[in-house]
């Protein structure tokens, strides 16, 4: 899809034209106001829609008139919204060519409708042997051009991370990671097993022993000039989950090849960082591995070592992402960056406290967490701080060994959030948990079902803002 930026998108020859109708006012199209509200009352609540043809009366084949709600409840969230659902009934209608002459609007709106124009025009097709071809060719927008470019690259990362998300757990092996994160063009070093054991990573190397694909440790790096700070991204990278032999039940294992959706975050910023060129050193890392039940998997009652030397006593294989994160912790607390920030589908327990609509967040600096929460809040994405209260650690307490990897079902989200923190030495960290948000069941605002691309706006955005 093309994007073109021009003066006067009502007089363009297109397929479809989207004009915008407030609650109480009239919109620019002349058609549009004798008809959708004179005659048939369209109000304009926010979200309803009302097309009609122009029958050569006008440049444009249709009008689609989008309810905009009362002026002053309409926000850039909102203006995503309703740029992807105007977009979404184009494509039902084949419209090949679309303008948008929204009107009346009080800010600056230009990234946030064209990011929803975009997210809306993401499907996945690859494995359909039938394609079909609904997608709109050509919109044309009256918008700050710098804006619209910086949106495209932005949605560029997250469809990127929606479709590795998506691919299948036989596609995206740790070893297809691998090699995405070496085709990137950045300084690149992947760790194989022999290496990842002479670093001491026993709790990641336990949780891929069970799978016959091989696990690899990715460090990425994207270096500048006197950096004003250096970033750590961690993602989860556990290909597949089928919970090992504490084997998950047939209906949770379904998803779970989404279960890589951190690293696929990471590696999608990962992948537009230099046409950003931020003044920020970023890291990439992605303990890669697959959580299966083969005969040399880890065992309940196991006891590892993680690199920092503490032991872990395997309550639950099922617990495998922190396990993976622990040794991903460890090797970044040792890069001297300034903050490191990790994102995983980690709990269950997440997505029981928040759904689909946010995120958790947890941290050992305040500044960090809130700054995240705002990021993602101004980027169309919802972060929700959870507690980190000591004794939430206290369930984890074992027997023989300095910790278990699991503790009470209450406030699991919280309690991983503990375990992840023994791993953290001497620098700032914010922990996001993405289980509820990282893979849609239904359609929810301008995303559509299946991967969603979550936290790639926000962390992206809070690189680019340092
Ligand atoms: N990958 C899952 C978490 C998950 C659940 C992500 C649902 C997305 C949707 C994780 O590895 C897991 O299995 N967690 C267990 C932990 C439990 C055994 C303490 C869980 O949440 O049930
Ligand atoms: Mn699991
Ligand atoms: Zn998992």
């Amino acid at each position: 899809m093309e994007i073109r930026i021009i003066d006067n998108t009502s007089s363009v020859e297109c397929d479809l034209l989207v004009v915008n109708k407030f609650e109480g006012e009239k919109t620019t199209s002349n058609i549009a106001n004798t008809y959708a509200i004179d005659q048939d009352n369209f109000e304009g609540k926010f979200g309803e829609t009302y097309l009609l043809p122009t029958y050569g009366q006008e440049p444009h084949r249709k009008v689609l008139v989008v309810g905009f709600g009362k002026k002053e409840d309409f926000n850039q969230d909102k203006a995503r919204e309703i740029a992807a659902k105007a977009i979404k009934k184009a494509m039902s209608i084949e419209a090949k060519s679309v303008g948008f002459a929204f009107n009346g609007v009080e800010f600056d709106y230009s990234r946030q409708v064209a990011i929803g124009i975009m997210i809306a025009d993401y499907n996945f097709d690859k494995y359909k042997s039938e394609k079909k071809d609904k997608n709109v060719n050509i919109v044309y927008l009256e918008a700050n051009e710098e804006e619209v470019r910086k949106a495209e690259k932005i949605v560029t990362a997250m469809n990127f991370t929606r479709n590795l998300a998506n691919e299948p757990a036989q596609y995206a092996t740790p070893s297809e990671l691998a090699s995405i994160a070496c085709d990137l063009g950045l300084e690149t070093k992947i760790y194989d097993k022999e290496e990842c054991e002479k670093m001491g990573m026993g709790a990641f190397l336990a949780v891929g022993r069970g799978s016959s694909e091989a696990p690899k440790f990715i460090h990425m790096k994207y270096s500048c000039e006197n950096p004003k700070k250096k970033i750590a991204l961690i993602g989860k990278g556990i290909t597949f989950d089928s919970g090992g032999l504490d084997i998950k039940p047939a209906s949770s294992m379904l998803t779970m090849k989404d279960d890589m959706s951190g690293a696929a975050c990471v590696l999608g910023i990962m992948s537009i960082l230099r046409e950003f060129n931020p003044q920020v050193e970023v890291h990439g890392i992605i303990a890669a591995c697959e959580n299966m039940p083969g005969c040399s998997a880890y065992k309940p009652g196991d006891i590892l070592t993680a690199k920092n030397g503490k032991t872990i006593e395997v309550d639950n294989t099922d617990a495998e992402g922190r396990l993976t994160l622990a040794d991903a912790l460890c090797y970044a607390s040792e890069l001297g960056v300034d903050e490191v920030i990790d994102i995983a589908t980690l709990t269950g327990a997440c997505m029981v406290a928040l759904g689909s609509l946010a995120a958790g967040i947890v941290g050992n600096d305040d500044t960090l967490v809130k700054n995240l929460i705002r990021t993602a809040e101004q980027n169309g994405e919802r972060f929700w701080e959870l507690p980190l209260w000591d004794e939430y650690a206290d369930s984890l307490k074992s027997d023989i060994a300095d910790m278990k990897n699991t503790g009470s079902r209450w406030g699991g989200a919280s309690t991983a959030g503990c375990f992840l923190k023994k791993f953290v030495k001497d620098v700032k960290w914010a922990h996001i948990d993405i289980a509820g948000v990282a893979f849609l069941e239904k359609p929810q605002k301008e995303l559509g079902k299946g991967a969603s691309g979550a936290g790639v706006r926000t962390l992206l955005n809070y690189i680019l803002e340092q």
